[in-house]
């Protein structure tokens, strides 16, 4: 069942380089290493695009990269990576290709599966799609009685809804006159909140599924269709409903009229596939040519990621040194900060993109794993994180690198805002990497009128360590193609780590003993059956009964 190589990282040769390197330079902190090496933003800055990203505040000196690059080489990475652009079926438990990089191929050379050159189907998809959306913006489209659409409402759950709605709320400077909203939870009051003030005859409902089984998406659709049918007549359906699926089958069983289908294909991973038909609402509230922007970039971190040397390479650099925290630091989790309003969902996103895809305990062999692997992911835009969590990244006893994104350009031109936001942006990692001696602290309170003795008291806890390492990702501005670029750019880190902590990166095992579950504990609460539960479980079932 092997497509990929198959090596335990801790028994390559650059593993075991690392951990003597480790032991040798822990203690240095990150400015020593700048005092150190006068040349050291030669190697850790890279400029790319609109990209310029600076990793030279990490805990790490020249060395310790390229024993990484030495690490990721010894990997069989580079033959990863071509096997993943190729079509491989690299998602081996799935036995599926993955190619959601095919959505957004700038070169147009075929791609083949099985004999077929997917990008041909795929131009004809993105037609319908492009056409579609075309007519519900213009108003060609309309609903039962005549009006044309002004809400949308996206079913759908995980990657058939963090993506898009990521993305929709992070283009919004761009966005038309459609209110798109987005439902993803079971939960009847969310369903409730955001159907109450809709009008039937001017709201398209897509439903985004990719299997057509999910049991949120599914009540949703079915809960939404009732509501709808009560308002307005079957033959209506065909104006106000349409769906994404790979599952042709369930979506026509539910009613949907064929030319409302738009298909997606199993080689599209869910949190992989807001660049297909998955990304009907993001096109629906940008248009077509701001979607083809979104793909465009990221087609271009494609190229940059398949094509340019690892030391250069900005997603193998970002998950290199992920590893480095994670498997010789011992840091568990890491930190996204946009400093952005517009990217405060991006965390989120992230959370799934990252977590569903490493966090895995068996290796490639199929035997558990002697190493750590996924790290937790979490963060908030910036500045409104440095007022909630940031106490904790300075002076907490956890080591949790940070990713800080910003912009160099506003999107209204407000330069007073935008200056004051950059300025916290860098003073950040400025200071969680420099933080504030002892000595500082008391030069600071000389001035003051504390008492001698109060001083003393109040000093320790003024201290910052400092030494927290941070890597600044700088763009010219968010635009669709600058937002497609990081989104890929994430996307690849994710594979990069994979393939070196020697597990599968593009399936989701881990979520479906839940799903199992809630069905059988469903049973039980409407009283169709009684499962053997444990004694927490039965009390909780009584509990709520
Ligand atoms: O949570 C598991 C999962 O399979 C995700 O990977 C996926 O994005 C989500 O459920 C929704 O699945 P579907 O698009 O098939 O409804």
């Amino acid at each position: 069942m092997q497509t990929l190589p198959n090596k335990n990282p801790t028994q390559l040769k650059a593993w075991d380089a690392l951990i003597k390197h480790f032991k040798k330079t822990s203690q240095i902190s990150i400015e020593e290493h700048f005092k150190n090496d006068s040349n050291r933003l030669d190697y850790s800055v890279i400029r790319w695009d609109d990209f310029y990203v600076d990793f030279s505040k990490n805990r790490i000196d020249k060395k310790g990269f390229d024993l990484l690059l030495q690490l990721a080489e010894e990997s069989g990475l580079k033959s990863a990576i071509d096997s993943q652009f190729s079509g491989v079926k690299i998602n081996v438990t799935e036995n599926r290709a993955v190619l959601h990089t095919a959505l957004r191929s700038i070169k147009k050379e075929p791609i083949l599966i099985e004999g077929e050159n997917v990008l041909s189907v795929l131009d004809e998809t993105q037609k319908k799609m492009y056409s579609f959306c075309n007519d519900v913006i213009s108003g060609t489209w309309k609903g039962h009685t005549g009006k044309t659409i002004t809400h949308v409402v996206n079913i759908g759950i995980g990657g058939s809804d963090l993506g898009p709605a990521m993305v929709v709320e992070s283009l919004k400077y761009y966005k038309n006159h459609l209110d798109l909203r987005f439902l993803s939870n079971v939960e009847g009051d969310h369903h409730q909140e955001i159907i109450k003030d809709l009008d039937p005859e001017t709201t398209l409902f897509v439903i985004v599924s990719k299997t057509f089984t999910t049991q949120e998406t599914l009540s949703n659709a079915n809960s939404i269709r009732a509501w709808f049918l009560n308002r307005a007549p079957e033959s209506a359906i065909a104006n106000h409903f349409v769906a994404v699926s790979t599952n042709t089958q369930k979506t026509a069983a539910f009613g949907i009229s064929p030319e409302n289908i738009f298909p997606m294909n199993d080689w599209v991973g869910g949190r992989f596939s807001l660049w297909s038909t998955v990304g009907l609402s993001i096109c629906l509230a940008v248009g077509p040519k701001h979607f083809e922007g979104l793909l465009e970039g990221a087609g271009k971190m494609d190229r940059h990621f398949q094509e340019t040397p690892f030391e250069k390479n900005i997603p193998i650099v970002l998950a290199l040194l992920s590893i480095w925290y994670n498997n010789f630091y011992g840091a568990e989790s890491e930190a996204i900060i946009p400093y952005t309003q517009y990217l405060r969902n991006l965390p989120a996103y992230l959370q799934q993109g990252i977590m569903e895809s490493n966090g895995k305990s068996v290796g490639r062999d199929g035997i558990p794993v002697n190493y750590q692997t996924g790290t937790i992911i979490w963060g908030a835009s910036g500045t409104n994180a440095q007022h909630a969590f940031f106490q904790l990244i300075h002076q907490g006893t956890k080591l949790i690198p940070a990713d800080f994104i910003g912009y160099k350009k506003s999107l209204y031109g407000n330069k007073d805002h935008q200056n004051k936001l950059l300025a916290n942006f860098i003073a950040q990692t400025e200071a969680l990497m420099n933080g504030k001696s002892l000595t500082q602290v008391n030069e600071e309170l000389r001035t003051s009128e504390m008492s001698p003795d109060q001083k003393e008291k109040i000093a320790p806890f003024k201290v910052f360590k400092g030494n927290k390492p941070t890597n600044s990702i700088l763009i010219d501005s968010l635009t669709p193609t600058s937002l497609g670029a990081l989104i890929s750019m994430y996307e690849h880190k994710i594979y990069v780590q994979g393939i070196l902590w020697n597990i599968y990166s593009y399936d989701q095992w881990g979520v479906e003993l839940g799903k199992q579950l809630a069905s059988a504990v469903l049973e039980d609460i409407e009283g169709m059956s009684s499962h053997k539960h444990d004694a927490s479980t039965i009390a909780l079932l009584k509990a709520i009964s």
